[in-house]
């Protein structure tokens, strides 16, 4: 059942529900969650069990300041505080050593903890609520089936799991696609996984010394973000560059109205045929990063079989974007 995150009543019940062990859907600024107290063993194993998601694969644990932190990790790295004194509450993940007598279900056995301060005034109310009963983290991996595309709005999570769920609604998400991730745990930051926070302000925050270290760290651990085909819709997607995109178009010719075909471009294109479902990408990064899953989940709802899509730029302004379209291409 999806409540109105505005409403206070709304909101205890989900803190209610969470200390009681439940699963939720809550708000985000980046996508939605589904949430369960992260120190709950028994609460965890649903989210995994709901999502069908593998236990090894760690959760992300939410916290609703920095002072939470503790709760959960510790020798944090100089680095990392300037990592979150600069962002949280918002769009960033942190992997810290965990302390080791928390958590170790919700971190899928691996000695760290994934950490993030969201900024959705629903997710801070409902924290906030959760912790004054005792819930000191509420775990929320992305509230979709697991290697399905994230939900951005209230009704996505509703399409996912039935509305049994109770979901707070907190309108379209702003940033609409997940965190950036970085790993905190290698005396250097290591970018996991790319989103709204560019790797460029990541290094900018960390300071020179250690910016300099970071282009030496190891390749990424795992984690369910990294594996190739994540994000998948059930069309058939094809990334192309831009001149590609119109000469394979061009090529189509009258075959194309027997295709169940849409093209989503930056910019303008020739279509072969009236039948080809035109969608226009934003011009921005952040605004397309904000209807992409939006985007995927109508075309896929309209039963369209392929997507054609044009790659956007290299700058590090897209790489969220592009990071998306590639999983979602493989
Ligand atoms: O924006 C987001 O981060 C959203 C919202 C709901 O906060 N959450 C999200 O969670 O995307 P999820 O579970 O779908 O993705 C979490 C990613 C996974 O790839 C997971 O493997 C990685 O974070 N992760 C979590 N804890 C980790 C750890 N200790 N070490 C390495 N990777 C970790
Ligand atoms: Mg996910």
């Amino acid at each position: 059942m999806i409540l109105d995150g505005q409403d206070s009543a709304a909101i205890e019940a989900a803190a209610q529900a969470l200390r009681r062990g439940e699963l939720i859907g809550l708000p985000t600024e980046t996508v939605y969650g589904l949430g369960a107290d992260a120190c709950s063993d028994a609460a965890v194993a649903k989210v995994f069990a709901l999502k069908g998601r593998p236990a090894d694969h760690p959760l992300i644990v939410h916290v609703a300041d920095v002072a939470g932190v503790d709760d959960f990790a510790g020798a944090v790295p100089g680095f990392a505080r300037a990592l979150m004194q600069r962002f949280w509450p918002g769009p960033l993940t942190l992997i810290l050593p965990r302390k080791l007598d928390v958590g170790a279900m919700v971190a899928g056995g691996q000695d760290s903890i994934g950490l993030r301060c969201p900024s959705h005034p629903v997710a801070q109310a409902l924290l906030r609520a959760a912790q004054a009963l005792g819930v000191h983290g509420v775990a929320a991996p992305s509230a979709n089936k697991f290697g399905r595309v994230s939900p951005t709005t209230a009704h996505h999570v509703r399409d996912e799991f039935g509305d049994a769920l109770l979901v707070l609604d907190g309108g379209a998400c702003a940033v609409g696609i997940e965190s950036t991730i970085i790993d905190c745990t290698r005396g250097a930051p290591v970018l996991l996984r790319p989103g709204q926070i560019t790797w460029d302000q990541v290094l900018s925050t960390c300071g020179p010394t250690v910016s300099g270290q970071a282009a030496l760290a190891q390749p990424a651990p795992r984690a369910s973000g990294t594996l190739e085909s994540h994000y998948a819709p059930n069309a058939q997607v094809r990334l192309m560059e831009t001149d590609q995109l119109q000469v394979a178009l061009d090529l189509l010719g009258k075959q194309a109205d027997t295709l169940s075909l849409a093209v989503y471009a930056r910019t303008p294109v020739r279509l072969p045929s009236p039948r080809v479902l035109l969608r226009r990408m934003p011009i921005q990064a952040d605004a397309a990063a904000h209807q992409l899953f939006a985007v995927l989940r109508e075309l896929d709802a309209k039963g369209l079989k392929l997507i054609w899509i044009e790659m956007p730029p290299a700058s590090t302004d897209w790489a969220g974007v592009r990071d998306r379209l590639v999983r979602a291409a493989a």
